[in-house]
């Protein structure tokens, strides 16, 4: 199977309109431990988001859970139809994904004014990065997020061992010492299409073999919890069961780069 599909040409608004214009059993699971994973801090300080495409989501349930904006948001993802969506979201252009259903469902469960928690994220200094995430990061994000997030990226970016377990390891290679980590994943997923007729790839995952490629990626964590979560009834597509969620904080003592 190709490893590479045209990612530079990602359906973005296909995407956020399929995934999340409503909350439902998936969403509501993947925010709620978006928000879990922050839960130990009163600040978000940097944040960073690996292959976060262009949704905000597990973003808005951590400045939910939190009441305070990141300082910094460090966003990476290789394609730039998604970069643009998030650009417009927080330009306010005319035409950009509406997250109404998302920040409606964030005020209720949160007890948080979504204007205002909609301009902490947008208040934050943004720094979009067009990165392919095979490759290491560049030096000047090494150790830089206080809190790093990737979710449903790197298992649907390639079906092989070896090259999750070298994706995976840029999240360590992004965190400080300490840093707060928020992983989701697609449990037993299968290679899957979008909008056309391309074929994305996917790892299997669940929860047991998911630690041990953490480990293999060099992630050392003084905490993890690892949960599996639920699937939509109907399910968005008929080629997974659920959802897989990591989240604990990194020891303090820096691995080696
Ligand atoms: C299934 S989407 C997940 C988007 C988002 N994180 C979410 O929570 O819905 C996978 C994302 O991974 C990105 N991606 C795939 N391969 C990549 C690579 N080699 N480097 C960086 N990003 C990549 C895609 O562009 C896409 O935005």
């Amino acid at each position: 199977m190709p490893d590479s599909p045209p990612l530079r040409r990602f359906p973005a608004r296909y995407y956020l309109e399929k995934y999340y214009t409503n909350v439902g059993l998936e969403n509501a699971a993947f925010m709620r431990a978006a928000a879990r994973s922050v839960r130990p801090v009163e600040r978000l300080g940097v944040f960073a988001e690996l292959g976060g495409g262009p949704s905000l989501c597990a973003l808005f349930a951590m400045v939910a859970a939190t009441r305070v904006g990141p300082t910094r948001v460090v966003w990476m993802d290789v394609a730039s139809s998604c970069l643009k969506e998030v650009d417009d979201w927080l330009r306010m252009e005319a035409g950009a994904f509406d997250y109404a259903a998302v920040l409606q469902w964030l005020e209720d469960e949160f007890d948080v004014d979504r204007s205002e928690l909609a301009g902490r994220v947008r208040g934050a200094e943004w720094d979009m990065r067009r990165l392919d995430l095979h490759r290491p990061l560049p030096a000047d994000l090494w150790g830089v997020g206080d809190v790093v997030g990737s979710h449903f990226f790197a298992e649907s970016a390639t079906g092989d061992e070896e090259r999750f377990v070298e994706m995976t390891s840029h999240i360590g290679q992004a965190a400080s010492p300490g840093a707060l980590i928020a992983l989701s994943y697609i449990r037993r997923s299968r290679p899957y299409r979008l909008q056309d007729d391309t074929l994305y790839p996917a790892l299997s995952l669940d929860e047991d073999n998911l630690q041990p490629l953490l480990a293999r990626a060099g992630l050392k964590f003084a905490e993890l919890r690892v949960e599996r979560g639920p699937i939509d009834d109907p399910p968005a597509r008929p080629d997974y069961d659920g959802m897989v969620f990591a989240t604990g904080s990194l020891r303090r003592t820096k691995r080696s780069l």
